[in-house]
């Protein structure tokens, strides 16, 4: 059990794996989650930017912002005080040049207060100049949301044994880069157990199977406020929605019916 209190730092996540301890990490968007689940003890609030599906409606993450995530990261440190605030760079933040993500990056620290940034794909240029900035890095392989049009819709990658190999080499060089963990998203179980043993940075799993370093899911699908569908790797830890709804009703029955306020 760690002390509560006790600011969690990237470099801290290789010691976990090394103490073959699991992280933590689920996706915060607002001061109020990222308190509760920094309350409950989660290691890393990743201010995904899932954000725009999650809770701005959009199809996809594309259209998010650089303001937007400056935005949203600011209110999740102001919530959180032990949980490393990790803040995802949007598409098209990093991929037109290094030094425009050197300054988004820097933004997200600066002005959003996180104390890393995630970026998707084999950028290993990007990482290396990111690291040598001071910024600490987070890779993201297998799945892509940001390429979901490239990609044909939200599915497992890396099935073939030609991709797993590219997987584990990204990974290598990921790290080699000095990425200091990197999340897999939706690949096979066994794949996300051999990339866990190729390289000594942690890896952060979501739909990558249980021998991951650690575990991340998006925390409305974990506590039952995104509808039906989610992806089968989900669990629902509650259903938060449905008590939403229903204190929502109640409510509305009070007040139709002159019985709250009360006299
Ligand atoms: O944006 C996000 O929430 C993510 C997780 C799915 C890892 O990148």
């Amino acid at each position: 059990m760690k002390e509560t209190g006790t600011k969690i730092w990237a470099p801290q996540l290789k010691q976990m794996k090394q103490r073959g301890e699991k992280i933590v990490m689920l996706t915060a968007y607002d001061a109020l989650m990222a308190r509760l689940l920094d309350e409950a003890g989660v290691d890393v609030l990743l201010v995904g930017d899932s954000l725009g599906m999650v809770v701005l409606g959009y199809e996809t993450t594309l259209p998010v912002t650089m303001d937007a995530m400056v935005h949203h990261t600011a209110a999740v440190t102001r919530g959180a005080s032990r949980a490393l605030v990790v803040a995802d760079m949007p598409f098209l933040s990093y991929q037109t040049s290094v030094d425009d993500a050197v300054r988004n990056a820097g933004r997200l620290l600066q002005q959003g207060g996180a104390g890393a940034v995630k970026i998707e794909g084999p950028a290993f240029e990007t990482v290396r100049r990111l690291v040598d900035t001071g910024i600490p890095v987070m890779g993201h392989l297998g799945l892509l949301p940001q390429s979901v049009n490239q990609l044909g819709g939200f599915r497992k990658q890396a099935r073939c044994e030609d991709q797993a190999m590219q997987l584990i080499e990204d990974a290598k060089q990921l790290e080699q880069a000095g990425a200091f963990s990197i999340v897999l998203e939706s690949i096979p179980d066994e794949l996300g157990r051999m990339a866990s043993e190729a390289i000594g940075i942690p890896t952060i799993g979501i739909g990558a199977g249980p021998d991951c370093d650690g575990q991340v899911l998006v925390a409305h699908d974990a506590l039952g406020l995104t509808p039906d569908p989610v992806p089968s790797f989900v669990k629902r830890y509650a259903q938060l929605g449905d008590e939403i709804v229903k204190a929502a009703q109640a409510y509305a029955q009070d007040v139709r019916k002159g019985q709250f306020p009360q006299r």
